[in-house]
């Protein structure tokens, strides 16, 4: 089975053909196994990340014919085309910035309070925390694109990128999930359910009025139980409801 990994070194893009040998006629190999494979061959020195092996960890995102999989979890076809998830900045082959998405929360989170932990949390909340932090419901996200200039990363002279250690200045579905879980976490009080909202405003909420809704790679309802709910009580404080 031949696919196409894209290279990234320095900024400079290359495609490297790789031909995996299948360990048996009817094996059926998840990309991951196709990276790990090319690596203990003929590409030494690929890089890319993974983790549990097992769509717990997140880390192993990548691109598949243009669209963010989790390499662990995706089965491989013949002519597909890997490459790093286009919407973060390369770091190296199919390594990319993570940190940047992570920073843009620092402070914004910590609003939770008291430690009664006899208090039921929501079912909304429960299927929240199944977010593995794989960062694939980023793709098309004009949201998150603003950081850019309203394209992707790859679309900008390097020097002009915004700084990842900085934190992006504009939010993702990721980030308004975590600020709706803080919401509707029983422990947040009053003050800290409006710091969250007025958190997901300064991101950009007004982006999400009338975008079709972003898509989560293991199956979160993002638009109904994160969106929706959010715009729905930002009502008239978001700007484009405002005019
Ligand atoms: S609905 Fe909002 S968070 Fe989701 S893709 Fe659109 S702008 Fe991004
Ligand atoms: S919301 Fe879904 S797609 Fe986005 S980071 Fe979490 S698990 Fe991944
Ligand atoms: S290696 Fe952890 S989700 Fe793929």
């Amino acid at each position: 089975m031949k696919v196409e990994i894209v290279t990234v070194r320095d900024g400079a893009e290359a495609v490297v053909e790789f031909d995996y040998a299948r360990r048996s006629e009817d094996e059926k190999p998840m990309v991951l196994d196709v990276l790990l494979q090319a690596q203990a061959t003929t590409m030494p020195d690929l890089a890319f990340r993974y983790g549990c092996r097992a769509r717990n960890c997140g880390v192993c995102t990548i691109d598949i014919n243009g669209r963010p999989r989790i390499a662990c979890r995706a089965r491989a076809r013949d002519g597909d085309r890997i490459s790093p998830v286009a919407t973060l900045p390369a770091v190296a082959d199919l390594v990319v910035r993570r940190d940047g998405i992570a920073r843009q929360m620092r402070g914004r989170l910590q609003t939770a309070q008291g430690n009664d932990l006899n208090v039921e949390a929501p079912a909304d909340y429960h299927e929240l925390t199944s977010c593995i932090e794989c960062y694939a419901c980023l793709n098309n996200c004009p949201m998150h694109m603003r950081n850019f200039g309203g394209g992707l990363p790859g679309d900008m002279d390097p020097a002009d990128l915004p700084d990842p250690a900085e934190g992006y200045r504009w939010g993702n579905p990721f980030s308004l999930l975590k600020l709706q879980m803080i919401r509707i976490d029983p422990l947040t009080t009053a003050a800290g359910r409006e710091a969250a909202l007025d958190n997901a405003i300064d991101l950009g909420l007004d982006e999400c009025v009338g975008c079709p809704g972003c898509k989560c790679g293991v199956g979160i309802d993002l638009k109904g139980l994160v969106v929706r709910a959010l715009v729905d009580d930002a009502g008239d404080r978001l700007p484009s409801a405002a005019e």
